[in-house]
């Protein structure tokens, strides 16, 4: 079986999966970091340069690529809930965590943090983090606070 991450920006999966991937054994894979390495930009220049329906599209593919892989542990990007195909490829066989923040605690980390191309106004943030918690609750096997 694997372990999925799923959560808003600055939830703590990146943080999180590599203290699991330690303590279990396990290896981690992170799919911002698959997507930069199949696009070769950072995650800046493909927004610049695609655009978020460009980031989704890799996003779909990284998910394919990796849906067969098992006894990992996968942290995802933020986003990785916007679209049914990308967690389809992965819910097989997998537990889903959903890391709940806040709000209130995402602005206070993202503040000390840097950029995300989605989160260039606190409005927008909201937004989206509203549109979003739906989703992480329905996929997720599993939610912490
Ligand atoms: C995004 C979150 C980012 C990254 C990209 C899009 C989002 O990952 O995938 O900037 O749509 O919320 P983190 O959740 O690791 O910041």
């Amino acid at each position: 079986m694997k372990i999925i991450l799923i959560g808003f920006m600055c939830s703590g999966k990146t943080t999180i999966s590599s203290i699991l991937g330690n303590k279990l054994g396990m290896n981690v894979i992170e799919t911002d970091e698959l997507i930069r390495q199949k696009a070769g930009l950072t995650t800046d220049e493909i927004f610049q340069k695609y655009g978020e329906v460009g980031y989704r599209e890799l996003e779909i593919a990284v998910a394919k690529e990796i849906k067969d892989i098992l006894n990992i542990i996968i942290s995802t990007g933020g986003g990785f809930v916007m679209n049914n195909i990308t967690i389809g490829y992965l819910k097989p066989q997998a537990k889903i965590v959903y890391l709940h923040t806040s709000f209130d605690t995402l602005l206070k980390r993202l503040e000390g943090s840097f950029a995300r191309p989605l989160f260039n106004n606190k409005e927008q943030a909201k937004k989206i983090y509203d549109l979003r918690l739906p989703l992480y609750k329905y996929y997720s096997d599993i939610l912490i606070e």
